[in-house]
């Protein structure tokens, strides 16, 4: 083992020789000669670290995942998994997110580089001890140091650079099902939407839109004036975001599918033949992403579409998921046969079940096929979570060919560390379960710690059917989300805002206008964030510190002004909230309502109708938001409206660029700085301008410490 000073916070220890993921952008380079510390290490075929937690210690973080914010007392397994039912017994989901922080006796950050499986045993098999394996013998360790969690996190986003930046119009409310099956209902969705005064500024296509499930190709039938289409739509303000997919289908005379076997483009088999799966489209090869060549031509395929009006993409499959595979598929019909030779019974049942059952994303897949990588040939095994990853990369390096100055819109299912400066991330299949409203609560400020900034979940749940409760209370979490897409499954009700009742659509029409009401402050905290190496949605903890905060795990904070604390059970017009310090509560029914109340420091229980939600304004804080609008284009701003809880002196800074273009990386921006100070009867605002912006006028609503209303109308 080698030690590296990467900063005064960081340090890596490289055991072995690490394959390079690209994951962390600051590594250090000389050498040094600093002890491993807080493990236990046990080198061999396998790294092993042993940690013994103290009993209240808390370990924060492994992205996206089940199970609470602290991950205590279950085991998981870091491989990238396509797994629709992320029920609480499962140990993965899509994302490989290495990063955790170890808070109790002793304080500390652990971010392991490594590309395939890590099994981490939080307490699970002994409580008290955090054990993890590393399914091999070369990795990257880093331990990352700071004075809190908050500073930890801090320090491990600095090292795996700025993270991904969407168009502002990607704050906007996004509607998704699989699926929109033609050009016409995409198009009267679309405008649904406009009749319908509920914002929207885009609709994610599903598979349908492409002639038989083929990356960058088009139905004639289903959408024979795909750009006309596009085109017309986003003159209205609501984008088309077409859905890629990792296979590309074996087809003859498919111009992808050629390209690639000609150039040699594919994974292929032991034997260097492009290696057969199935997916969506049936027979597919998988890109090989980690061969640069590949990634090059496979990023330059976005074109086609780009040049037709897309503006972003979401990418899919790519863990890769394989249902089944030629080699798999062929062994399965063996087994069977000889299973049939036998008597049936239960046993040989059994067995014919886990035969089929074991076709998917099966690990003799997934050892089965190689990458032709800069530093040679291999096995996918070795770098399984590195494949989405470098899907999104392939992407967002295409786009940056296509157009350096422009931001695209795009997301990933798959992921490991290191994608966040590519793109953002949602959290897959989930399902229209209360559970699944609360599993969604839970990963958010994980993925962040994580780097992903830009994410969100299927609002609603993609899987299972909707109510209506769920979906208005799903809704009322998903506006503090950066990525807010209503997305459903195939067989499913259908659960677009006015798919319920009239009561429903219009309970959640006030809600989608919250969010684009507070898109200043969003984009503002979200900009914020990604310059500063922050994280925008944190647990409790990571700001306040006292005996309650630290088991607070259904209340967030959502930048640096605002806590939120939705409801996620059924039936409930009400919940119990911690407050660490008095806070000031806005119950939302519309961005218009004004029902304010100073709530003090302890517990409370807070009555909220299904229509209303809890907006808490942090003690010297303050909460900016406008009008909303149709879509994001659309949003004026002349005028903002500042709420400010203020005990005596209360300061924001509200940051804004262009939105679309990637100037703000020149510091092309502008900021309105506020700042509100009480002095006994007095108060005093002053506003500090800076850059370009269409701001004329702050409507400023102090409320103080004792609940006394002070309005005044400032010029900026
Ligand atoms: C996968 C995706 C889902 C998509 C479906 C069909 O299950 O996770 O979002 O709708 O494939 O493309």
């Amino acid at each position: 083992m080698k030690s590296y000073i990467v900063n005064k916070n960081v340090v890596r220890y490289e055991f072995g020789k690490p394959i390079e993921t690209y994951s962390v952008i600051e590594k250090g380079v000389s050498e040094s000669d600093i002890e491993f510390k807080y493990f236990q290490l046990n080198l061999g075929e396998e790294i092993k670290l042993k940690y013994n937690m103290g009993k209240k210690d808390i370990v924060y973080g492994l992205g996206e995942n089940i199970r609470g914010i602290n991950k205590r007392g279950w085991i998981y397994e870091s491989f990238c998994t396509d797994d629709p039912n992320h029920a609480p017994d499962k140990k993965s989901l899509y994302g490989a997110h290495n990063f955790f922080i170890v808070d109790g006796e002793k304080r500390f950050g652990v971010y392991i580089d490594f590309p395939s499986k890590i099994i981490y045993d939080v307490g699970y098999e002994k409580k008290d001890k955090l054990e993890i394996t590393i399914e091999g013998k070369d990795a990257d360790i880093y331990i990352i140091n700071g004075e809190t969690v908050k500073e930890i996190a801090q320090n491990f986003l600095k090292i795996i650079g700025k993270g991904y930046v969407p168009p502002k119009w990607a704050f906007g409310y996004l509607q998704s099902r699989w699926s929109y099956p033609t050009e016409e209902a995409v198009e009267s969705l679309a405008n649904e939407f406009i009749e319908r005064d509920i914002p929207c500024d885009g609709i994610c296509l599903d598979l349908d839109y492409m002639d038989n499930y083929k990356d960058f190709s088009l139905s004639n039938e289903r959408f024979p004036n795909f750009e006309e289409v596009t085109r017309r739509l986003k003159s209205k303000g609501v984008k088309i975001i077409p859905i890629i997919d990792a296979g590309v289908k074996i087809e003859d005379g498919y111009d992808i599918y050629e390209e690639g076997i000609e150039k040699g483009y594919f994974v292929t088999d032991k034997d260097g033949k492009p290696f057969v799966a199935a997916v969506w489209p049936g027979k597919v090869h998988f890109p090989d992403f980690l061969n640069k060549d590949a990634r090059k031509w496979f990023g330059k395929k976005y074109k086609c579409l780009i040049d037709k009006g897309i503006e972003g993409f979401w990418n899919d499959m790519n863990e890769p998921a394989i249902f089944y595979s030629e080699n798999g598929i062929n062994d399965a019909y063996r087994n069977i046969d000889e299973l049939r030779t036998k008597e049936l019974n239960i046993d040989s049942f059994f067995k014919f079940k886990d035969v089929v059952l074991g076709l998917s994303n099966s690990m003799n897949d997934y050892k089965g096929f190689y990458h032709k990588t800069e530093d040679g040939i291999v096995n996918h095994y070795e770098i399984h979570n590195l494949y989405g990853f470098n899907m999104t990369k392939a992407a967002a390096e295409g786009f940056e060919e296509i157009d350096s100055n422009k931001r695209f819109l795009l997301f990933s299912r798959a992921s490991f560390i290191g994608a966040h400066r590519y793109g953002g991330i949602w959290t897959g299949d989930n399902c229209s379960w209360w559970e699944h409203l609360i599993l969604n609560m839970k990963m958010l400020p994980s993925i962040n710690m994580c780097g992903f900034i830009y994410s969100g979940a299927d609002t609603c749940g993609f899987g299972s059917n909707v109510d209506s409760e769920l979906a208005i209370r799903w809704n009322q979490l998903s506006i503090f989300a950066p990525l807010y897409r209503n997305h459903s499954s195939m067989g499913t009700r259908n659960q677009e805002p006015f798919a319920f009742d009239e009561y429903t659509e219009k309970t959640i029409k006030n809600i989608i206008k919250f969010r684009y009401a507070m898109i200043p402050y969003l984009y503002s905290e979200y900009m914020k964030a990604i310059n500063s190496s922050d994280m925008l949605i944190k647990p409790l903890s990571f700001e306040y510190d006292d005996e309650f905060v630290s088991q607070i795990e259904d209340q967030l904070l959502v930048g640096d002004s605002i806590m939120i604390a939705p409801v996620y059970e059924q039936n409930k017009s009400g919940r119990y909230v911690y407050l660490p310090e008095d806070m000031l509560l806005w119950k939302v029914k519309k961005y218009t309502s004004k029902d304010f109340d100073v709530i003090n420091k302890g517990h409370n229980y807070i009555n909220l109708d299904l229509n209303e939600f809890a907006l808490f304004i942090r003690k010297n804080r303050m909460f900016v938001y406008g009008e909303p609008a149709q879509n994001t284009e659309l949003l004026n701003n002349e005028t903002l409206n500042v709420l400010a809880f203020v005990a005596d002196r209360a300061e924001y800074d509200l940051y804004d660029d262009d939105g679309i273009s990637k100037e703000y990386l020149l510091g092309e921006h502008s900021n309105i700085n506020i700042t509100i100070t009480l002095e006994e009867d007095k108060h005093t605002i002053v506003v500090k301008n800076s850059g370009n912006n269409k701001v004329k006028e702050l409507l400023v609503t102090i409320i103080t410490a004792e609940g006394k209303i002070i309005t005044e109308k400032v010029n900026v």
